[in-house]
């Protein structure tokens, strides 16, 4: 049913290429014949969508696909999302950390070079996550620029008061602007919310946008309501729930895919890192399962954000980029996939 909704439906993405910093991309774009056809061009303000006769109008028309895929650069550890500003291809997920231990595992990621982290409203660390990074920019660990945090609201009350949650986000964390804004997951406000993203977009208080749990249907749905095409979709994602027919659909629409639960999540990650196939490509290679898994998601273009409270597995997740799997490995793990979700939505 997803591959007949993903059928239905082409998107034209054109997004700027620029150089690091998070910097803001410079115009370009064209069209292609469809039943539905989305144009994206990053401009100065924000990232904005325009229907074929737009582009038509704006010259930009030139028959061509030219759907882009954003790809990951392995030098940088980073990737252009579509608004024009670059991001980090592994982070800290932070799920489940409070207190001191957040604020701890936050500081050591930063230290050792994890600039992108993940937090959200239903998280309750928000504050954790703010103190974290204000100190680690007045201790001169890190710059504010290099720091990439993501935050997300959640359905129900916040998604219906969406400036006082947006808001009340800002306030918590308190690190002037949030990198990339989500709705956590679908919901009968969320084009609303989503509207109001943009606008926080426009005002430069938040810089990215994006959605957490939509798949096929929910984007095929929803993205002919909006004007921005998002960011990124963050989803589950790992070796036993893979996504395999989700996540070319979002990388096609020139939106970055992040993967959530990259280890199975809690309570299953035993499992997962203890798998044979995992352990003996691990074994191969030299390094941990966890490695292998991590390595796995990056060379499918999955961005990931473990979640750790132990620095020496931080600093490991870090740790990537030095082997390569081959198209066997690749495949063998792929083998796996048993379309296990580990968390309801
Ligand atoms: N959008 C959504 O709906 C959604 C849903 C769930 C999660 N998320 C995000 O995704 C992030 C990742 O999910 P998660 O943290 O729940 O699960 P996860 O990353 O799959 O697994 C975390 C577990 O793996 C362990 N671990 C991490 N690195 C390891 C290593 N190198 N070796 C061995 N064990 C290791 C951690 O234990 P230690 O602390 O001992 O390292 C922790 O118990 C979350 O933190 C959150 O930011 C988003």
């Amino acid at each position: 049913m997803r591959k007949l909704f993903s059928l239905l439906f082409v998107f034209l993405l054109v997004f700027p290429v620029t150089a690091c910093g998070q910097s803001k991309g410079e115009e370009s774009g064209t069209a292609v014949d469809a039943e539905i056809i989305l144009v994206t061009d990053a401009t100065e303000s924000a990232q904005e969508t325009k229907t074929v006769s737009d582009a038509a109008d704006s010259g930009t028309e030139t028959g061509e696909e030219t759907n882009v895929k954003a790809e990951f650069d392995f030098e940088t550890k980073t990737v252009m999302l579509n608004s024009g500003y670059e991001m980090p291809i592994n982070g800290l997920g932070t799920y489940s950390l409070h207190g001191d231990e957040c604020i701890n595992s936050v500081k050591s990621a930063l230290s050792n070079g994890v600039c992108l982290i993940d937090t959200a409203s239903a998280y309750g660390n928000e504050e954790e996550i703010g103190q974290a990074v204000r100190e680690a920019i007045d201790e001169g660990i890190i710059q504010r620029e290099d720091i990439f945090v993501t935050t997300k609201i959640y359905p129900g009350s916040e998604m219906e008061n969406p400036e006082q949650s947006i808001q009340a986000c800002l306030d918590r964390l308190d690190i002037g602007y949030v990198d990339l804004m989500l709705l956590h997951h679908p919901d009968s406000s969320d084009v609303e919310a989503y509207k109001v993203m943009e606008q926080f977009v426009e005002e430069g208080k938040i810089r990215s946008i994006g959605l957490s749990n939509w798949y096929v249907e929910e984007l095929t749905e929803f993205l002919p309501q909006v004007d921005t095409v998002p960011a990124l979709v963050q989803n589950e994602i790992h070796p036993y729930y893979q996504e395999n027919d989700v996540i070319p659909f979002i990388q096609e629409l020139g939106i970055v895919v992040q993967g959530w639960y990259p280890l199975g999540g809690r309570g299953h990650t035993g499992e997962l890192l203890g798998d044979p196939v995992i352990s003996e490509i691990a074994g191969a290679h030299g390094v941990s399962p966890a490695q292998v898994i991590l390595r796995w998601n990056l060379q499918k273009g999955v961005v990931v954000i473990p979640g750790s409270s132990n620095p020496d597995h931080i600093r490991e997740n870090t740790e990537l980029y030095h082997f390569s799997l081959t198209e066997e490995e690749m495949a063998r793990i792929g083998s796996l996939d048993r379309g296990e979700k580990h968390d309801w939505y």
